[in-house]
């Protein structure tokens, strides 16, 4: 029965702004029924988590995520809901965020998509995402920061901290170790302690303590025989125990398969919990999730303690508090013309030009002519590749822009591929393929240059959720296409969009190759604009290249480390019958990251196995020269830090910017380390003729390895190597200093 309460109003600390966040937290927990701190962990619907109606107490609203704000789904269903006012701006995928290496970028980013979550009404947003690139097969590479820990640690703590200065939580995901889509909703990862402290969680680490990140994402893959929604080790040991952590973990939607871990390993929101065995949602409710009605009798029945019940409740209070709640939030905007210039300015410095003989930048006053071939060309890649789809206002064309550069522009398909879809593919006749290839190919000879804009797209089996790719070579016959191109007309420029490495076995005919990402709205004029010299190239990949799939170390290493092996039998997969539908799935597969801590650089460096372009790699319009770095010191102690300053000067007749990185060795270490690692980057931007200085600070922090058996990072005494570089094998120069 409803009671009327008519003692004289006061402000209740839970709804005083001005109160410590703790205190509103216990207030509002005290007002509390058992029911409603239940209620508070579990969806209510496909995208939000219900609050405290009685306590004036918002909702959680989230979305997709990570590069522009998903349009509204059905409360029910993944049906799109049709609302005319959801289309946003598309920012470029967070591998072209990652080719920047500009954290200023990050900054603007976060800022920009905040902006457009916030007036969309929502108070998480699900990324960014920082799992660590370790195969080129990964469906979702594109969604990520790369293959190192310390490039994706810079980038994704600016990106938070300006995001969440719209009220609006960043939901870092996913965590951890879900590096593939193939069997992503039940593999079980076996990692060293090392790779994963050194490789895996870093990225993550600095999200949460310096980005100060209010919520997480689990994964839904398993570790250590556990998933990642409810793992002890990696949410209460590692995220809440050494990272202190006091925001709320999410589920991956689906990611919840059991009652009792989640409720005591450290789950806070249950999201996307599907069949349960059964087939349809109208069979399992939102009361039947693992977190609603089974915790509610767990609790009553006195095995979940009430400690337990409120952390939970009070994690998601102050996610509530942060975002939904917080009344000096400001109101967003959509699409703006701010939008549209920050998506251009990531876009304009992502783009790595990894080949030049001289052919670029076309010069829109000498080459007239110009065929433009390849279907990314035309392909509005917002769509597909799961749930970073975008409904877009606008999204401008490679090929519309190279219209508006150059005098004459014709567009021949060179191939097709079908619709955007999950986990399949249409399949087009070969006939058709064929037929559309020879008439780009004989078009090709007439004009001033060909410019091939193909790649990888969010079809299934690509760039996409859910599945890996099948293939490292181009597919859909792509590497027929740009021979033959090649061999119709001396002035070919290739200009692929993908989120992945693949095989270029055409590259010694090709003058002059250019890397793009799906970079959403402005994808067309950014690309135009570097292919006519507008814009200087300046962005640097965030991952190598292998020559061959062989040459990176996680498939080196067979298939038990990629992608991992499945028992004959089924026996014993529970986790398969409760996942939800939108999970792929094997028969109890599982997997061990042989390489270990030799991902991406690392493994090619060390192993002396040269990549195709390697990490870090991207030239320029103009020519940079790297000076003699000098050191502060000549050695340094466990309290120290010495700086490395080094002179860049711009030596060409362009403007441009370069990025110094500085790499460290070991030169003797008591364990295997990596040849070297990324310990700092700086990106400046130089007139002709510029010079300026680029200062690097080295702590002992740099010079750690963790040891597992201690459980701590340590620095060993000797001498240590100091790498100026423009990628990770172009070293220009290499100094030394004694760590005591
Ligand atoms: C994806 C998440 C996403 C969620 C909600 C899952 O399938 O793995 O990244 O945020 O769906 O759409």
């Amino acid at each position: 029965m409803v009671s009327y309460n008519d003692s004289p109003a006061q402000t209740p600390v839970y709804l005083d702004k001005t109160a410590p966040v703790e205190e509103r937290v216990k207030d509002a927990l005290s007002r509390m029924t058992l029911e409603e701190k239940v209620a508070l962990s579990h969806a209510q619907g496909k995208f939000s988590s219900a609050g405290v109606p009685r306590l004036g107490i918002p909702e959680l609203w989230m979305s997709d995520g990570p590069h522009g704000v998903r349009a509204e789904i059905n409360w029910n269903d993944w049906g799109y809901s049709g609302w005319t006012n959801d289309s946003v701006t598309a920012f470029p995928a967070l591998t072209a965020l990652a080719a920047t290496w500009n954290p200023a970028l990050a900054a603007v980013y976060g800022k920009n998509v905040g902006e457009e979550a916030r007036y969309r009404r929502k108070d998480v947003l699900l990324g960014p995402g920082v799992n660590i690139y370790r195969s080129p097969l990964n469906g979702r590479n594109f969604e990520y920061m790369g293959e190192d820990p310390f490039l994706a640690g810079e980038m994704v703590v600016p990106y938070i901290q300006e995001l969440q200065k719209n009220g609006v939580a960043a939901c870092v995901k996913h965590f951890a170790l879900n590096n593939q889509e193939k069997w992503r909703g039940n593999i079980d990862v076996e990692v060293s302690d090392r790779a994963l402290y050194e490789i895996y969680l870093p990225a993550f680490k600095r999200a949460v303590e310096d980005g100060g990140a209010w919520s997480i994402m689990g994964a839904y893959n398993q570790y250590q025989g556990q998933h990642a929604c409810h793992n002890k080790r990696l949410l209460q040991d590692i995220l809440r125990g050494e990272w202190g952590f006091d925001g709320a973990v999410i589920t991956d939607w689906g990611g919840a398969h059991d009652t009792r871990e989640a409720a005591l390993n450290g789950l806070d929101i249950e999201m996307g919990s599907f069949t349960n065995g059964l087939t349809k949602e109208s069979e399992f409710t939102y009361d039947d999730y693992y977190l609603a009605r089974p915790y509610l009798e767990l609790i009553k029945s006195g095995e979940i303690p009430m400690s337990v019940v409120d952390e939970k409740a009070g994690n998601v209070l102050r996610l509530i508090f942060r975002t939904a709640m917080n009344t000096d939030k400001p109101f967003g905007s959509l699409h703006t013309p701010e939008h549209y210039a920050a998506a251009k300015a990531i876009g304009d410095e992502s783009i790595v030009l990894l080949k030049n003989s001289g052919l670029l930048p076309l010069d829109p006053a000498k080459v007239r002519r110009v065929l433009v071939v390849g279907e990314n060309a035309v392909r509005p890649l917002n769509q597909g590749g799961g749930s970073s789809e975008l409904k877009v206002k606008d999204m401008f064309s490679p090929l519309e822009a190279l219209k508006a550069v150059f005098e004459t522009v014709d567009y021949a398909p060179g191939y097709k591929t079908g619709r955007a879809m999950y986990e399949a593919e249409d399949i087009i006749p070969e006939a058709e393929l064929d037929s559309l290839r020879r008439d780009a190919v004989a078009k090709a000879p007439a004009y001033d240059a060909v410019i091939y804009i193909g790649g990888l797209n969010k079809n299934g089996f690509q760039d996409c959720e859910a599945s890996d790719r099948r293939e490292y070579n181009l597919p859909w016959g792509q590497d027929r296409i740009i021979e033959e191109l090649a061999a119709a007309n001396p002035n070919l420029v290739v200009a692929n969009i993908s989120g992945n490495a693949y095989a270029m076995p055409w590259l010694d005919k090709v003058p002059a190759v250019l890397q793009s990402w799906y970079l959403g709205t402005m994808i067309g004029p950014s690309m135009a604009d570097v292919i006519s010299g507008k814009v200087n190239p300046s962005g640097k990949l965030p991952f190598s290249f292998p020559r061959r799939l062989e040459d990176n170390g996680a498939h080196a290493s067979g298939v038990e480390s990629y992608p991992g092996v499945e028992s004959e039998s089924d026996a014993g997969n529970a986790a398969a019958d409760l996942a939800g539908a939108d999970v792929s799935l094997g028969k109890n597969p599982r997997q061990v990251y042989k390489e270990d801590i030799l991902v991406g650089y690392r493994w090619h460096d060390t192993k002396k196995i040269p990549a195709l372009f390697p990490f870090g790699h991207g030239l320029s319009y103009t020519t940079f020269e790297v000076g003699k770095p000098s050191l502060s010191s000549a050695s340094m102690g466990a309290d120290g830090s010495i700086t490395l300053t080094v002179p860049v000067t711009n030596t060409g007749s362009r403007a441009g910017s370069e990025t110094v990185q500085l790499y460290l060795t070991d030169v003797k270490s008591s364990v295997p380390r990596p040849a070297k690692e990324l310990k700092g980057f700086e990106k400046v931007s130089l007139a002709p003729g510029e010079s300026r200085e680029v200062t690097f600070t080295i702590t002992p922090d740099a010079l750690k390895y963790f040891d597992a058996d201690r459980h701590e990072w340590v620095a060993e005494p000797g001498r240590f190597k100091a790498h100026v570089a423009t990628s990770s094998a172009d070293v220009r120069h290499t100094v030394q200093f004694d760590y005591k």
